[in-house]
């Protein structure tokens, strides 16, 4: 529905390397490519690489690949449309449709505008409408002034089933794109489909993205004697995935960037309270479990993180689990255990922002948590109780992919165990050896890893060969090598297809491969062949993988010629000395295979 050309003017406009950069900014020049961590899988050391003369990523850990748009539809999750659709926009790119726009349901676009108005009215209703005098009057009794209302731009939605729906529609959008957007919820009433608001008499909280643009909102209920949830939030939407978001991220960035700090509270009235007190390093998890990708995010402006949880027993699980995450992404991690029944909201109202402040500041590194956590259930004189102490501190220090920061834990670790820093580091490494690769934890990055699908090396081996020397290769190749004789069906694949278009064909028209070649292509194309060196030249590598995969063919027809039951045993002996014999030939220099592999490719017979 997009025309070629304007993609490919935005192709042409989009450098990998820039677009790439701007979602990773770790992205490193390393030689003739760029390489940082892969986005798509948890890896220690780099294996992701951008190449800039080719216009195209690939990961050797996980097999990510392909051009500038595939990189944007993996790591925004969207479709190609989207994806076009957001690098139309960053380098100014007007997209004319052909044959109308597409079903607006879906859009990027609609959903932020859609999310804007709807701040806006929950925004407008708490603060002039009669029937917001309930939520205004909660407001007060939590100590939210006007300004901080404004700041954070609190709402109400009020108590109707269609308040919200019946004014969006009256704007021009449909029920579909409300739905999409997470604001209405579908309903089946004798078989025909209605839709209802989904927040309703509720205090509205707008959840931003990095950029500040509202993505979703998370509804307190006003009332405990009310039944429902105490909090109502979005779904996940083409904008908002839980898993990704932190809650006052946008406010927060430039005091993290700052301090190299983020402080992690659980609920936006904590993260509210905090910024208010003045600690402007404050982000909320929602209830939600961290993950990878806050680790991430957070790693990308800050060295440290605090976490401030509950001091229950779900607090201490949680704080132990997203320690590991952070210290996997390379934050020191530090934890806050707040007073019994205290969050920080009640904690600054009680005894001011300085009583906060002052627990930060002496928060106990991660690893120190762990063990005073561990020594309150464990006996400690037993020696099966000071193992799973051990055992739990080698976990931990083992989540840290960097051997200078593991050091000094070691240290501190070892001294409150009594036991010697050279035991603890053997053990670790015994650790190390016995640990299974752990997939990822996170949902959302599990998802877009699918386990890496091995290509036969030889056969990729060849066609990096063809695309990098095609003048050299491409006439061996067609003379010599008959496309069935590769066994994987996409590497056979694009072989033909560069048996008559040249390797151009394969990038120019990149987004017409399905994801499996999109990837191979990716693959071929990233890196110059490494398999050149000064004493082979192109022609002659060609050659050996030719003649090698000849060899594998003719092997395949030995066996399967032992099976046949068609045949008399005469002809069983001519053909299987026939074949014997050509394998004879396969196994020296190309010289004294060609005339062999010439009969063969001139008999009928074979194909
Ligand atoms: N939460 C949620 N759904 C719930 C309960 C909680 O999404 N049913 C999330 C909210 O983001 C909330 C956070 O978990 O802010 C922490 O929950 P809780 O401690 O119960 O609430 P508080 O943040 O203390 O909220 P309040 O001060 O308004 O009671
Ligand atoms: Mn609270």
């Amino acid at each position: 529905m997009i025309p070629k050309e304007t993609i490919e003017e935005i192709r042409a406009r989009c450098n990998i390397v820039e677009v790439v950069g701007a979602y990773l900014p770790e992205l490193r020049r390393r030689g003739s490519t760029y390489k940082c961590n892969c986005p798509f899988h948890k890896e220690k050391t780099p294996s992701f690489t951008v190449n800039d003369a080719r216009q195209i990523f690939h990961c050797f850990g996980c097999g990510a690949g392909g051009d500038v748009f595939r990189f944007v539809m993996d790591y925004e999750k969207v479709d190609f449309i989207t994806a076009v659709n957001v690098l139309a926009e960053r380098v100014g790119v007007e997209i004319k449709y052909e044959g109308g726009a597409p079903e607006k349901g879906g859009n990027k676009d609609v959903l932020f505008k859609l999310h804007t108005e709807a701040a806006a009215f929950y925004h407008r209703m708490l603060l002039d409408s009669p029937e917001g005098a309930e939520a205004r009057r909660y407001l007060e009794e939590r100590d939210l002034p006007p300004k901080i209302i404004k700041e954070f731009q609190i709402g109400y939605a009020p108590n109707g089933w269609d308040e919200l729906l019946t004014r969006a529609v009256k704007k021009g959008y449909t029920a579909e794109q409300l739905e999409a957007a997470g604001l209405v919820v579908p309903s089946d009433r004798g078989g025909k489909t209605s839709h209802y608001d989904r927040f309703r008499n509720r205090v509205m909280f707008p959840i931003c993205d990095q950029m500040g643009r509202v993505i979703g909102f998370s509804g307190r209920i006003m009332n405990k004697a009310e039944k429902g949830a105490k909090y109502v939030n979005s779904p996940e939407t083409l904008l908002f995935h839980k898993n990704r978001v932190l809650y006052a991220f946008d406010k927060a960035r430039k005091p993290i960037v700052e301090s190299r700090q983020a402080i992690v509270v659980e609920g936006q009235i904590d993260a509210i309270r905090c910024h208010q007190a003045g600690l402007g390093n404050v982000v909320a998890s929602q209830g939600t479990a961290l993950t990878e990708n806050h680790a991430r995010l957070i790693k990308r402006y800050a060295d440290e993180v605090v976490l401030v949880l509950d001091a229950d027993a779900a607090g201490v699980k949680a704080a132990l689990a997203s320690s590991e995450i952070f210290i996997a992404n390379e934050l020191s991690v530090r934890v806050v255990t707040l007073p019994e029944k205290e969050d920080p909201d009640s904690l600054i109202k009680k005894s001011g922002a300085d009583a906060l402040k002052k627990l930060i500041g002496d928060a106990q590194s991660a690893l120190d948590f762990l063990i005073d956590a561990f020594r309150q259930q464990e006996n400690m004189e037993t020696e099966a109780g000071h193992m799973r102490v051990v055992e739990a501190v080698i976990n931990l220090i083992n989540q840290c992919p960097s051997a200078s920061r593991r050091d000094p834990m070691i240290h501190s670790a070892a001294d409150r165990l009594n036991i010697s820093p050279l035991a603890l580091s053997q053990d670790l490494r015994r650790a190390q050896r016995q640990q299974r690769p752990v997939p990822p934890r996170d949902g959302a990055v599990q998802n877009t890893v699918v386990p890496k699908k091995k290509y036969p090396r030889q056969e990729t081996a060849l066609l990096e060969l063809l695309v990098h020397y095609y003048g050299e290769v491409h006439p061996l190749v067609h003379d010599f090598l008959p496309p069935f004789l590769l066994t994987d069906p996409t590497c056979k694949k694009l072989v033909e297809i560069l048996m008559l278009d040249p390797p151009e064909t394969l990038t120019g028209a990149f987004h017409e491969f399905d994801e499996e070649t999109q990837k191979v292509i990716a693959q071929i194309q990233v890196e110059e062949s490494r398999t050149i060196d000064n004493e082979t030249t192109p022609i002659e590598l060609a050659q050996r993988y030719i003649l090698l995969f000849w060899k594998r063919h003719l092997e395949h027809e030995q066996k399967a010629l032992a099976q046949r039951t068609d045949i008399s045993n005469e002809e069983r002996f001519k053909e299987s000395s026939r074949l014997r014999h050509d394998l004879l030939k396969l196994s020296g220099d190309w010289a004294k295979a060609l005339p062999m592999l010439e009969t063969r490719l001139h008999s009928e017979i074979d194909f």
